[in-house]
């Protein structure tokens, strides 16, 4: 691999991991998935996933990723050389940069819908704030030029950045984004902790209701902790590909995750309060959350127009430091087989994606009639690559790392403690597969 493309320190590649992880996952669905289901029960799943499947599925697909040193496919084309594997093992490259790009066809609209919000506050005059904000959700839903524009908008930038490169673009963007994204995070939690309802949040997230948890809740939470780490896709394995070789994969992803489900509860922390403090507003309504609730919260509040546009901004750089890691994987593949040049290559992607998104554009509004199974078109693209692709890809790992490919390198590094090493493994070679082929086995049936 040419070292230019090889991140320099240790930081660069902790803030584009977090980055990718750190997203509209955290802060608008985390918060409406444990609304619909039931808080708390959802709540202690979701982090029993994170633990036991997520941070072993993350150190393999890195651990992947730095040994090929190249896009997924071929990553996973070297392994298959390397170790003798059958071609089957293909499917995982090629999965990956598929999920990819119907996930970022979604993701596009509803972070080009959060930028659009950026300039968006419910006028301070306003005497019906509910009433207007419910409206002017509903107005923008159903103009499909204007969502589009936006969402053009937000792929636009996706693939400018991509398109500068490894190190010029994803990882000189990353190192200016994260540093504010976090901050803004913590001003936006104190600000709503201060001002709202603190400690209703806290039973709401961290009182389990147990007799709310369905198979239905499992499955969801386990396809939210998929999503909100990346895993599964090639985005992490790709990004492993541009680790510098001393850096311990266990230790970094230890903090990766930490950093991602601290700015999920930091989410839950600074929605829930004011979306509690105003009675009329309740935390039941699921995606609708963010883009109708939140602001007549803010409307209600000191300097809440200020807050209303920080908050917004919070999500769009989020969801652009996530979004050039749906996208990665797939230009990183076309650069190196030399079908186009890196600029080239994402915008074609970048155009393939957008086409897709206007099905999820169209959703809303002139397709809203269409459905299969009572889902419309975002929803199962959003179903399909949460809930099946990203978990067979996670799947698919797991068997590959623990069981078909030498991981001396693995052990040395999480050399932290024995103890540590065990759990690992047993989490990779059994806990993990089994969930995951366990939880497809009850969808299907
Ligand atoms: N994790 C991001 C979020 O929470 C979204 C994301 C980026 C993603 N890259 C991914 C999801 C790869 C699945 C696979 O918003």
């Amino acid at each position: 691999m040419d070292q230019a493309k090889i991140w320099k320190g240790n930081w660069t590649f902790v803030l584009a991991a977090a980055g990718a992880a750190v997203g509209l996952g955290n802060i608008w669905k985390f918060p409406y998935l444990a609304g619909e289901s039931g808080g708390g029960a959802f709540v202690i799943i979701y982090l029993l996933c994170i633990l036991l499947l997520g941070l072993p599925i993350m150190i393999a697909e890195i651990y992947i990723g730095r040994y090929g040193r190249k896009s997924p496919i071929n990553s996973v084309t070297k392994i298959i050389a390397d170790f003798n594997l059958s071609k089957f093992w293909l499917v995982l490259g090629w999965l990956g940069a598929l999920a990819g790009l119907l996930i970022l066809s979604y993701y596009s609209v509803i972070a080009g819908i959060a930028a659009s919000y950026i300039f968006s506050s419910i006028p301070a005059s306003e005497l019906n704030p509910a009433e207007y904000s419910v409206q002017y959700y509903s107005d923008f839903k159903e103009s499909p030029l204007l969502m589009i524009f936006w969402h053009t908008l937000f792929i636009g930038i996706t693939c400018y950045v991509v398109g500068k490169g490894v190190v010029d673009g994803i990882g000189k963007a990353i190192n200016i984004l994260m540093p504010i994204l976090f901050f803004l995070v913590i001003v936006l939690c104190i600000y709503s902790s201060v001002t709202g309802e603190f400690l209703k949040t806290f039973t709401f997230l961290f009182n389990p209701d147990f007799s709310k948890i369905t198979p239905g809740v499992v499955i969801t939470a386990m396809g939210q902790a998929f999503f909100t780490l990346s895993i599964g896709m090639g985005s992490i394995m790709a990004y492993g590909a541009y680790m510098p070789q001393e850096q311990m994969i266990g230790k970094t992803v230890l903090i990766v995750i930490f950093l991602d489900t601290l700015v999920a509860l930091l989410a839950g922390f600074t929605i829930f309060p004011i979306v509690f403090s105003n009675p009329e507003l309740s935390a039941f309504v699921g995606k609708g959350l963010l883009f109708e609730s939140l602001p007549v919260a803010f409307h209600a509040m000191p300097l809440g127009s200020i807050f209303h546009s920080i908050f917004f901004i919070l999500v769009s750089i989020a969801a652009l430091s996530s979004s050039v890691s749906l996208i990665e994987p797939f230009t990183a593949w076309i650069e190196e087989e030399k079908i186009f040049s890196r600029a080239k290559g994402v915008v074609f992607l970048g155009f393939i994606a957008w086409v897709i998104g206007l099905g999820t554009v169209f959703s809303d509004n002139i397709w809203s009639d269409y459905k299969l199974n009572g889902l419309n078109f975002f929803e199962w693209t959003a179903t399909i690559t949460d809930q099946f692709m990203l978990p067979l890809g996670g799947l698919l790992i797991c068997l590959m790392v623990g069981f078909f490919i030498p991981t001396l390198d693995i052990e040395k590094d999480l050399n932290i403690s024995k103890i540590f090493e065990n759990t690992f493994k047993s989490c990779l070679k059994i806990i993990a597969p089994l969930s995951v082929l366990l939880i497809f086995i009850y969808a299907l049936t």
